[in-house]
């Protein structure tokens, strides 16, 4: 089993946005919280060695290629953003990964796809902010869907209410594995500042038997 530092190091080699869509809430996470997130996922749950797992809204692929690294079984990233694809695909060339890409705006393609088809879903969704309204919801109800098991997404840490409750509504339990601060970079015009800390809640959510 990789080791987190190594996982890590081997994330840090991965391009990120080039020129990031404010409203398609293009940020990266960090190769420090997503090295982080799968470790926990993988070392305390057990649900990434050869599982079968979807990233969706994958960006640049750093959580996709991080799980296929930890040895996943079948990786499928989904993405809307053909310039976000096209450098998450030369992230795999650098990595050696063997991940799927599936270029699509996930609301409109996968209703009705992949039911149960992926033992786990990790995503950092959009937060669902402004013009985004309810976005982070509508991508947990797709991955509620996708998964035979576990979800592991991160949400703003405002919203946790909502978020709990939206995944007891899904037949989900759900358990704030850690509060985590996301800085997101100035190149979003609403942001005077240089960056913004932004609270977020890293969540992991498992199907009620
Ligand atoms: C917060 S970023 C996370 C990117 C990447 N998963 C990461 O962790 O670095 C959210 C991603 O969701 C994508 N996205 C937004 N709306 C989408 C949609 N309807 N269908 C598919 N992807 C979408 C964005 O283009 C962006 O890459």
């Amino acid at each position: 089993m990789m080791k987190l530092r190594e996982l890590e190091e081997m994330l840090q080699s991965l391009s990120a946005f080039d020129k990031p869509n404010l409203l398609l809430e293009q940020y990266a996470t960090s190769p420090h919280i997503a090295s982080r997130m799968l470790h926990v996922a993988q070392t305390q749950y057990d649900d990434i060695e050869d599982r079968t797992v979807a990233d969706l809204g994958a960006g640049c692929g750093i959580l996709s290629i991080g799980a296929s690294l930890l040895g996943a079984s079948h990786v499928i990233g989904f993405e809307i953003d053909p310039s976000a694809l096209a450098i998450f695909s030369e992230n795999c060339e650098e990595l050696e990964a063997e991940v799927d890409l599936i270029c699509c705006d996930i609301i409109k393609y996968l209703p009705g796809k992949f039911e149960g088809f992926f033992d786990t879903v990790i995503m950092n969704p959009p937060f669902g902010t402004k013009h985004n309204t309810g976005m982070d919801v509508k991508f947990l109800e797709i991955a509620s869907k996708l998964t035979k098991t576990t979800i592991y997404s991160l949400h703003k840490s405002s919203t946790r209410a909502h978020i709990l409750q939206k995944g007891r509504y899904l037949g989900f339990k759900s358990e704030v594995l850690a509060e985590l601060r996301f800085d997101l970079p100035h190149t979003y015009k609403f942001h005077k500042k240089k960056s913004v800390d932004v609270e977020v809640d890293f969540i992991r959510f498992s199907k009620k038997r």
